[in-house]
């Protein structure tokens, strides 16, 4: 768990979100029918090298990419590769580095030219929780604040929230203390205080919550194949309240 003691390590932490936020910013631009998601993957890793920053998920438990790309039902851990986008999809871009020690982590669903009413309303609701979870990083506040802000904003719109994958501590190494669940009764676990950094990312399904991973060991489906949305950002507690990091 990060407690930023200085500045400086603010500062650091500040420069590792905004590369993150660029390159989703970047990325968000070539999302249309006919790109691949290895294309989209390229294109990451060419604005990484150019900003001297590390691919974070590239490696880690051996995962082959520097991003994720989780079409439709993929929940997360997609993994970029010759799949075309169509009209109609829609896809979360999932993006990690490290430069100089310090870490961020962000991630957005986008639609892939004209998506369907139900799509719409699923992006805009997971948003929606992203910024709820956002809204409670305040000092004095507790972690399952955070939680229950976003299963309450997405069960209220009639979907579901996936249980398995959290949201996690992140500072000076990609997953730290402490996990941070999607659900949950408010008022518990940690108290929320200056220094904390989180990565907040609720993954929100059309259907039931239940997950499985395909053959690859890694992209996380939904059971039910219904569609799935996921948002992050890193997120700094302070004084005077949440500083997301990975916002431009
Ligand atoms: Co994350």
């Amino acid at each position: 768990m990060i407690n930023l003691k200085s500045d400086r390590e603010l500062t650091l932490m500040r420069d590792a979100g905004r590369v993150v936020a660029e390159a989703l910013e970047e990325v968000a631009k070539a999302v249309r029918p006919g790109i691949t998601t290895g294309e989209l993957n390229s294109l990451v890793e060419d604005l990484l090298q150019q900003r001297g920053a590390r691919a974070a998920f590239k490696g880690y438990y051996g995962y082959p990419e520097s991003i994720c790309a989780s079409v439709n039902h993929e929940i997360v851990h997609g993994i970029p590769g010759l799949k075309t986008l169509m009209d109609g999809d829609i896809i979360s871009i999932d993006i990690g580095v490290e430069i100089n020690g310090y870490y961020g982590d962000a991630a957005v669903t986008l639609p892939v030219g004209n998506i369907d009413e139900v799509s719409q309303k699923l992006i805009d609701v997971t948003a929606r929780c992203l910024e709820a979870g956002i809204e409670q990083c305040q000092k004095g506040k507790r972690l399952t604040d955070i939680s229950f802000a976003i299963q309450d904003n997405a069960e209220s719109a009639g979907f579901s929230v996936v249980k398995e994958y959290v949201g996690h501590g992140i500072g000076r190494a990609m997953h730290e203390d402490p996990q941070v669940p999607n659900f949950g009764r408010p008022g518990r676990g940690l108290r929320l205080s200056p220094g904390l950094v989180l990565a907040i990312e609720p993954m929100i399904n059309v259907g039931g919550s239940w997950t499985e991973v395909l053959a690859d060991n890694w992209t996380v489906v939904t059971k039910d194949r219904t569609r799935s949305a996921h948002f992050e950002h890193t997120v700094a507690v302070t004084e005077c309240g949440p500083e997301v990091l990975t916002r431009r």
